[in-house]
């Protein structure tokens, strides 16, 4: 069963707003976890809900049926970062984003995210864009390579893994997940008992393939100028270069707004003990003024 992360303190941060939310946007509907919380918590609100995968939406469509017949929901294949296309001139109480990809997508190897199911290099969230993680392990040079691998993956020394890289697509160009990950267990070895030598790798490949970083960059000031007065925009991210990103973004905007926690808030120790997804988890909550400054 799909557990949503942090759902608890995510509706207190609703059910403390001066007035119950009318207008809710999930920007990352996933398996509608959190969607369905929104609609549970407020029977008389309305939710929008985006998400660039269709496979999603799919499943959405299935599992959401009464609440899109009666026009409660209404679910929109979109990157949220062209909110202001799939949306134009709309305001909403509350704006939700759950980052990065869901469990669904990790668990079906075909989507090509897993190290240890075998699968097409690929990693697209949505299956509509072009570039894959095949296409950059292929066709990147070994500095574009080293350069991602350090700044996204967080990998101090990529070089010989990169050289191992080259050397393989001579013979042969990368089709599978497998093919990469026995590659960088070859080629790094393992250091730390349960953590995957191509984990860092994977998650380089993974944020440059879907420019997760960059679309929420951009996204976050159409977020903001979406809220209404003393609207919500609440994000879960689950790693630092994301959170990071999140937190300045939401500090540096004091003209339209506020952060409601100092702080990140953290998972509680049952939530992660009970699902492992949630233990990288952080929560940020920006409000916006109730007037303009
Ligand atoms: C972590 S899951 C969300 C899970 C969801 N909150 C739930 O409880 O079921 C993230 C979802 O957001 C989608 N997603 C990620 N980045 C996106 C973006 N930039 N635009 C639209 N959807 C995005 C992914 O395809 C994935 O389905």
């Amino acid at each position: 069963m799909h557990i949503p992360v942090m759902k608890d303190e995510i509706l207190k941060m609703m059910e403390e707003m001066p007035s119950p939310p009318a207008r809710i946007l999930d920007t990352t509907f996933g398996r509608g976890g959190h969607t369905r919380a929104f609609l549970d918590g407020w029977p008389e609100a309305q939710v929008v809900a985006l998400d660039q995968d269709q496979a999603a939406l799919d499943h959405g469509q299935e599992h959401f049926k009464a609440e899109l017949e009666s026009g409660r929901l209404q679910l929109i294949h979109s990157n949220f970062v062209h909110l202001d296309k799939a949306l134009p001139n709309q305001q909403f109480d509350v704006v939700f984003s759950d980052l990065g990809v869901s469990s669904p997508q990790l668990d079906d190897a075909e989507r090509g995210f897993s190290f240890y199911h075998d699968g097409p290099l690929d990693m697209r969230m949505d299956q509509s864009q072009g570039l894959t993680a095949a296409d950059i392990v292929n066709e990147w040079s070994a500095n574009e390579l080293a350069d991602l691998f350090f700044q996204l993956g967080e990998v101090r020394r990529p070089q010989k893994v990169v050289a191992r890289i080259l050397e393989a697509r001579e013979e042969k160009p990368f089709e599978r997940t497998r093919e990469l990950s026995i590659l960088i267990e070859r080629a790094e070895g393992w250091r730390k008992k349960g953590h995957h030598p191509a984990t860092k790798y994977f998650l380089a490949l993974r944020l440059k393939v879907n420019r997760e970083l960059d679309v929420i960059e951009e996204a976050l000031p159409v977020f903001m100028n979406a809220l209404n007065h003393e609207g919500r925009l609440i994000v879960l991210t689950f790693h630092s270069l994301e959170d990071r990103i999140v937190k300045w973004g939401m500090k540096n905007r004091t003209e339209l707004g506020r952060l409601v926690n100092k702080k990140v808030i953290p998972p509680t120790r049952e939530e992660q003990l009970k699902n492992p997804r949630s233990r990288s988890a952080k929560l940020r909550v920006f409000e916006r003024l109730k007037e303009e400054q």
